[in-house]
């Protein structure tokens, strides 16, 4: 049997499609992964991994026959993939099987925001409906201005999702699409055009910050944020003063800055849907999911090739 180590939580899709194959040495059974590395790191060759694990700088040091890291996600951001090219180090993830679920998502929260989701929810679930009368009017969804940053795979779906609701689609990203609708260069710009901001670019360096409190501000008190891309990509401090001073009228977050802790401040504000980054978390989409990491490993194995690997190591093969 061929030895994997293995960083994130194994679901019983993962297991079952590799035990048969390899010896899987997963990291939460250690009581020192970096001792046992230290011991058992060389003539390791395969790591399965997810996109909030990643791998730690201080395991890939000590894996010196590594072949691939398959990650079990798209956004890969906690991998460094400049160490791994310079180590000949494949990268492999899981675009496309996971982004209409993620684009789902999208849409809840947008949907949650503008129809006042939560508060009559619990209108309702309390009683309060029947002691107190009606909550007040919530805002349509429909035909909006909605800007998306980071119009790849999930933003493109996100787009068509949306489109019974009849928006004007804007978008900000590095570079134009051959599509219907209006890029924008400038992030500030667009969020000044437009009524909902819905973040789904990648996290790392280049998009850290990317919204802030410029960028906010020029969303405006009647605009929603809605992310789902990745939390580094908002300034969550000033998310906060914009939502408490009233610049900003509400957000939908599913991904956080430092995950899986919320600031209270943020948790304790009324105009703001929280949920624990579950974009991709149906049974059917984490099993996709589960199989296409288990088949970039499998598929190596057998000949040397992966089914899809991150950009960054395109030159390695
Ligand atoms: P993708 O196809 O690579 O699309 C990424 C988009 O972001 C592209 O349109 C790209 O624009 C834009 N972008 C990249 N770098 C940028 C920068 N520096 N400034 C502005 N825009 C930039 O990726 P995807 O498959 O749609 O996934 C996107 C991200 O969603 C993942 O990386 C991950 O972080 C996140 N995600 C979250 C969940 C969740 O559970 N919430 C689930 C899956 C994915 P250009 O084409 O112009 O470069
Ligand atoms: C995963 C994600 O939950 O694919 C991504 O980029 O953010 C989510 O689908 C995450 O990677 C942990 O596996």
């Amino acid at each position: 049997m061929t030895d994997l180590f293995t960083v994130a939580p194994l679901n019983p899709v993962l297991r079952s499609s590799l035990e048969d194959v390899f010896k899987i040495h997963h990291v939460q059974d250690m009581d020192d992964p970096i001792a046992w590395l230290d011991s058992n790191g060389a003539g390791i060759e395969y790591v399965l991994t997810d996109g909030h694990f990643g791998l730690n700088p201080e395991y890939l040091t000590r894996l010196p026959d590594l072949k691939l890291i398959s990650s079990n996600g798209v956004g890969y951001d906690a991998i460094d993939t400049g160490a791994a090219v310079a180590r000949d180090v494949l990268v492999t993830h899981t675009p496309n099987v996971l982004n209409a679920e993620v684009a789902t998502t999208a849409l809840m929260l947008l949907i949650a925001c503008y129809r006042d989701l939560l508060p009559n929810a619990e209108h309702a679930r309390s009683g309060k409906w029947a002691t107190e009368g009606d909550t007040p009017l919530s805002r349509s969804v429909d035909n909006r201005t909605v800007g998306i940053l980071g119009l790849g795979r999930i933003g493109m779906t996100i787009a068509q999702k949306l489109a019974p609701f009849n928006p004007r689609i804007l978008y900000n990203g590095r570079s134009p699409k051959d599509v219907e609708f209006t890029f924008y260069e400038n992030l500030t710009a667009m969020a000044r055009d437009c009524e909902a901001l819905i973040c789904i670019a990648p996290g790392g360096a280049a998009t850290h910050h990317l919204v802030n409190a410029e960028v906010l501000e020029a969303l405006g008190p009647e605009g929603v944020l809605v992310n789902v891309g990745r939390g580094s990509v908002v300034d969550e401090v000033a998310l906060v003063a914009a939502l408490q001073e009233g610049k900003l009228g509400a957000a939908g977050l599913d991904v956080f800055e430092n995950e899986p802790n919320i600031p209270e401040a943020l948790r304790n504000l009324p105009n703001v849907v929280l949920t624990p980054h579950i974009g991709s978390a149906t049974v059917e989409t984490r099993a996709a999911m589960a199989k296409l990491a288990a088949d970039n490993l499998l598929q190596h194995l057998k000949d040397g090739t992966v089914l899809t690997l991150v950009p960054e190591c395109r030159e390695l093969l």
